[in-house]
This record gives C-alpha cells, structure tokens and sequence, in this order.
C-alpha cells in the first residue's frame, strides 16, 4: 500500500479532446465526428455504432434538439481551464488526462505517427501549464507502419509529464491478443509505460435488440457493452499468454476491469475444463492462473460507482492496486449546474469509502496514494 503520508485525491479516468482533435473530428463526415445541427449551441460527438441510425434520421427530416443523436461537445470536452475547475470543486490534486475514445484508431496510416505527436505534444503541453497536478497517458498511432509505431514511443517516453499510453481494444485491427503487438508490449514495459485499457466498440448492436436505440438511450453499450468489451480483450491476452510472454507489462483497466473481477473464478473453471487446452499441455500446475495476474500485473480503475463492484475488484486485485477515477467529461449532471457537483466524483468516492471505511489507509491509497506510487506522480 502507499505511503501514509500521501492523502493526495488523484482522479487517473479523465479524458480531454485538445482542439486539434476536435478539428478532425469536425472535419469528418464518417463516425467518429462531431456535427453542429443549425439552433443548437454546442455541437454533438457522435462515436457509437448505435448512433448512426439517430444520426441519418437527423439529417434527413430533422430532429428536435432533445433527440439529437450522440452527446453535446461542451466546453468540459477541450477546455484545459474547465479540467481544473472540475479538480478544485472536487478537491483532486492531481489528475492523469488522456485523450477519449476512439482516439486515432480511424487515422490513415500515412497521417497517424504525426498526428499522434501533434496530439501527445498537446496533451504535455497542457501538463507543462499546471506542473505537479497534471500527468498524462499518451495516444498511440496504431495504424501507423510498425516502424513508426514503435518510434513513437521513444517520442512519448521522452515527454516529461507521460507515464504510459490509452489504448483501445482494437490494437492493430486483430484484437490485443495478436502475435503483432508483442513488440509494442514489450516496449512499453521496457520503457515502463503502463497501457491504460479504455473500452470504445462495446459488442454488436444486435445483442442490444429492436426497442434499444429509440427507448433505452445509451445505458446498454455503456453500462454493458464497455465493461464486456474490456473483459473480453483481457481475457483473449491472458490465454493467449501474453502476460507471461511480457512479465513487466503492467495493465490499469478501465471500470474496475469490466466484469473480470466477478467473471475470474469463471474463466480458471472454463480453462481446467477445456479439454483442447488440456490436452494442448497447457493446464500445467506451473500455469499462473487469471487470478495471480490480476494481483502482479493488472491494476483497476475505480470507476464503479457503487460498493459492491468496487469490493469485488480490491478482492480480485488488492487494495494497493486500485485507484479513483471520474470518467469526466463523460456522464455530466443533467438536472443541476455542469459547474458544481458531478454524481461521478460523488458515487466513487462514496463507494471507496463504504468499501474501505472513512478515513482509512486503504481509503487513502485508493483515492490517490496508490497512484502516487505506482505511476510515479512525485517525479517530472
Ligand atoms: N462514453 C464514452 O464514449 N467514453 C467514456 O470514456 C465514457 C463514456
Ligand atoms: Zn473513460
């Protein structure tokens, strides 16, 4: 666990778009992109697959502004003064900002390695003008050559306030257990560069049924289709043995890391099962189980928002491996001032604390110590 005398609140789920970002995106007329719909003052994000029906439905026949698809760009998106508005009302010392989904997943091979530069120069940039209370994880250009995918992290390595890179489920288009990436594993742990894992594509539309795009808004793909998405990808690296072929890498999952924590017990009993793995050889007694990687190589975010979840994911992975996070500028309060309190600084908190009680050192290490420690926030 952290040190005592770190009672530092550190939130490391916060997301910027910088404005160059938002400038592709807004030159874009393909998802992901950002529209501005005549009337309407901020212009909307559109990301999810399940967005587009509302979108083609939109700029056919027009939509009243309540029904606009996908969620509004507010100055909370790109506003590097609105990020520390959002620390000081709710006391965070620290945050570790990264660019949101999907980042450069869509960007064209020939664009990708200086686009990521621009973007991870931007986002030091933006560390640079608050030193001590802004770190980052940096965007990889994976759709650049693997030459230039693996400069780019002697780029961000270099980058003062980085420590690791977001990265998305995707990887090189085959999912993060393909043979391909091993390289780019094995450069950020040698660089010491821990992936924060984001989910973007959630899980096909299909699963959501008929009545869900017009009648249940987004809560199946983000309540659901994310934390799967999540579980899914570190499921296919852990049999595919990536965190054994990588020892040092060293993974933050996003959302507590889905429904791995409740699912573990599941899979280890799927594997013992599997009778092609057995008789592969690979149920060996020697074999680290899904549990022991959750506990030397996997660390969680908190961004569970209640309790129960939460529990779960420090018996999974340990107290000292957790840490807070908020998720802003996503799930803004709709019925009180954007300015004031959000429900995702609140519900965390409150969780850690009904968890770990009050007060306590695993309240303490969870709320900011442990990230403190683990992504080297005392050093520049
Ligand atoms: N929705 C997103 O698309 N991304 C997040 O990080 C949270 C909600
Ligand atoms: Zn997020």
């Amino acid at each position: 666990m952290a040190s005592t005398s770190s009672s530092k609140v550190v939130d490391i789920h916060t997301h910027m778009y910088p404005p160059a970002y938002v400038d592709i995106l807004t030159s874009r007329d393909t998802i992901p992109l950002i529209r501005k719909f005549e009337g309407v003052k901020d212009p909307r994000y559109i990301i999810l697959k399940d967005e587009l029906e509302a979108l083609d439905k939109a700029a056919a026949d027009g939509s009243a502004p309540s029904h606009l698809p996908g969620r509004p760009v507010t100055s909370h998106y790109s506003s590097l003064d609105q990020k520390i508005h959002f620390m000081d009302t709710h006391k965070i010392d620290i945050s570790v900002i990264s660019l949101a989904n999907p980042w450069l997943d869509f960007v064209a091979t020939e664009e990708a390695s200086s686009t990521a530069k621009s973007v991870n120069q931007e986002f030091s940039d933006m560390c640079a003008k608050h030193p001590g209370r802004l770190f980052f994880f940096a965007t990889l250009p994976l759709t650049a050559t693997p030459e230039d995918l693996l400069a780019s992290i002697s780029h961000i390595k270099a980058l003062k306030y980085c420590r690791g890179v977001i990265l998305g489920t995707s990887g090189l288009g085959k999912g993060l257990d393909d043979p391909a990436l091993l390289p780019v594993f094995q450069s950020l742990a040698d660089n010491k560069l821990t992936i924060f894992l984001h989910p973007h594509y959630g899980l096909p539309s299909e699963v959501w049924g008929p009545r869900s795009s017009d009648e249940y808004g987004h809560v199946l793909p983000l309540a659901l289709g994310f934390p799967m998405e999540t579980t899914i990808a570190v499921a296919r690296m852990y049999l595919a043995g990536v965190f054994d072929k990588v020892p040092e890498l060293r993974m933050l999952l996003a959302h507590s890391g889905g429904t791995l924590p409740f699912l573990a017990g599941r899979i280890e009993s799927c594997i013992v099962h599997d009778g092609h793995l057995v008789r592969e050889g690979k149920v060996t007694p020697s074999r680290r189980t899904i549990w022991q990687v959750l506990k030397e190589q996997v660390y969680l975010d908190a961004v569970i928002y209640s309790e129960v979840g939460l529990k779960a994911a420090i018996d999974a992975s340990g107290v000292d491996r957790l840490m807070f996070g908020t998720d802003h500028p996503f799930f803004p309060p709709l019925t009180s001032d954007e300015q004031g309190e959000w429900e995702s600084m609140t519900w965390n908190m409150e969780a850690v604390k009904k968890a770990l009680g009050d007060g306590s050192e695993g309240t303490k290490a969870v709320m900011g110590g442990n990230a403190v420690s683990v992504l080297r926030l005392y050093e520049e």
